[in-house]
């Protein structure tokens, strides 16, 4: 069942990298990041991060534009284009399934930062103190009903972005929103800088001590550079696949990946000096944006200003990212189902409520579903676990191995190159090289070293 009418796309080379950006961009950036690499000890996890960013993260982010553009399909039917071998639907299945796995939990978090602009402006942080903004984000996530209603109104809006489509709803939203949230982040960071806590943060972020450093912290790392570049779960086969013939692939994975993670740092550096400068501990959590961010800000002069510009901000992040992972459904359900754009949004935003609640339910002490634990996990935890840490890199291992190893070299240069018209044949060469033999020896170990299986082969030989 093919769609009939012509597929939609983005219009210029700049609205494909604020879209991308967009996507990259994200609670994984303002939410996730401060907190996973608080958790696990600072500058030496970071490190990792960054080495996982050049060698996995860029190589298989420009293998997925690639993929996008070269077959102008959905995840699943770029795949089933590319290989005749049945086999390789399984990135489609994986892209697939770690979308909705992602947004479950994705669009709980989202819902928590949107009720977070209500309440600055009602007042509630006014006169905060460190317990005062513990209760608060208890009050957020305990539920049963108002976290609810916030994430459905947060897949609502996704929804009604989407349904206006790609040039109209998401190329329109993320060109318009993402210099603003830049804008708005820097603002935030200048604020920061003045902070006492300022050098300790820094220590923190960039003083290497490898003592810190776990193989669970180095899967981490790896996981989370899937997260940020939004890799593995199709969202930019789907994404390159709306680019111009005219695109930089190269050009736009680099200014991306380069972004997106001066951004995190950004927003790390902000975080951290507010830890520090209030005696906090960084490894507080999922709750650690909640409940530093409010404080800092509600002590310092036009604090509160800025405290609703920061929750504005993160309000915007959230937003283009979870139009790109839902974009991934909305691309599957319309091309390889035939189902109008209306019908796959509204179908799929009722399955990701449904069962998304239970995991934003499961969160806070005393919610409804906390207590229930599957592989030592509560909901929101497994989520996130088996998305970031399995499914993303698993797909894109899978997209890393279609294209270094079944795609024949030369198509992969023409359409790298726009045929012919870049001059990168060194810069394909490179990361063709590095795809093929440096990206999956890179994530086989990690995945290896994290199930323990490495560490015992090496006590076997020695
Ligand atoms: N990159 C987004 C963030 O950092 O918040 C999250 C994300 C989007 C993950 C799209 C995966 C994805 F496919």
């Amino acid at each position: 069942m093919k769609k009939s009418k012509r597929r939609e796309g983005f219009s210029s080379g700049l609205a494909a990298f604020f879209a991308t950006l967009g996507s990259a961009v994200g609670l994984g950036n303002i939410w996730k990041f401060p907190y996973v690499v608080g958790d696990n000890g600072g500058a030496a996890f970071l490190l990792v991060y960054l080495i996982c960013i050049v060698f996995i993260g860029l190589p298989i982010m420009i293998s997925e534009f690639y993929v996008g553009r070269k077959t102008r399909k959905n995840v699943m039917g770029a795949v089933q284009e590319l290989s005749s071998k049945k086999g390789w639907s399984i990135i489609g299945i994986i892209g697939i399934l770690s979308a909705y796995f992602v947004m479950f939990f994705y669009s709980g978090v989202a819902g928590w930062v949107y009720s977070y602009v209500f309440k600055i402006l009602k007042g509630d942080f006014n006169r905060a103190t460190a317990e005062s903004v513990q209760q608060q984000f208890t009050n957020t996530t305990l539920g049963p009903t108002v976290p609810v209603i916030w994430q459905i109104i947060v897949i609502a809006v996704v929804s009604i972005i989407l349904i206006a489509g790609v040039k109209n709803g998401i190329e329109r939203i993320t060109k318009t929103l993402m210099p603003i949230l830049l804008i708005l982040i820097l603002i935030c960071d200048i604020r920061a800088l003045m902070l006492p806590g300022v050098k300790e943060s820094f220590t923190f972020l960039f003083k290497a001590d490898f003592t810190q450093l776990t193989s669970k912290g180095i899967l981490l790392a790896m996981g989370l550079a899937f997260f940020k570049l939004s890799l593995g779960m199709g969202t930019m086969v789907t994404y390159g696949s709306y680019f111009t013939k005219k695109d930089n692939m190269f050009g736009t994975a680099a200014k991306v990946a380069i972004s997106d993670t001066i951004v995190s740092l950004l927003v790390g550096i902000a975080v951290f000096s507010a830890v520090f400068s209030f005696n906090m501990v960084p490894s507080t959590g999922p709750g650690l944006l909640f409940m530093t961010i409010p404080l800092v800000f509600t002590k310092i002069p036009f604090g509160k200003v800025l405290l609703f510009a920061f929750f504005v901000l993160a309000s915007i992040a959230a937003t283009t990212a979870f139009i790109s992972m839902f974009e991934v459904l909305v691309a599957y359900y319309t091309e390889q189902k035939g189902m109008s754009r209306k019908k796959a949004v509204i179908l799929n935003a009722i399955v990701i409520a449904a069962i998304g609640v239970f995991s934003t339910l499961s969160v806070s002490e005393g919610a409804v579903f906390e207590q229930i634990k599957i592989f030592g996990m509560g909901i929101f935890d497994l989520f996130d676990y088996i998305s970031s840490n399995i499914l993303l890199p698993l797909g894109g291992l899978g997209t890393g191995l279609l294209v270094g190893y079944v795609v024949p070299k030369e198509d992969i240069k023409k359409e790298l190159s726009n045929n012919g018209k870049l001059k990168v044949e060194k810069i394909v060469d490179i990361y063709y090289f590095i795809l093929k033999y440096v990206t999956p020896i890179f994530l086989i170990i990690i995945f290896l070293s994290s199930l323990g299986v490495l560490q015992k082969v090496i006590k076997l030989i020695s």
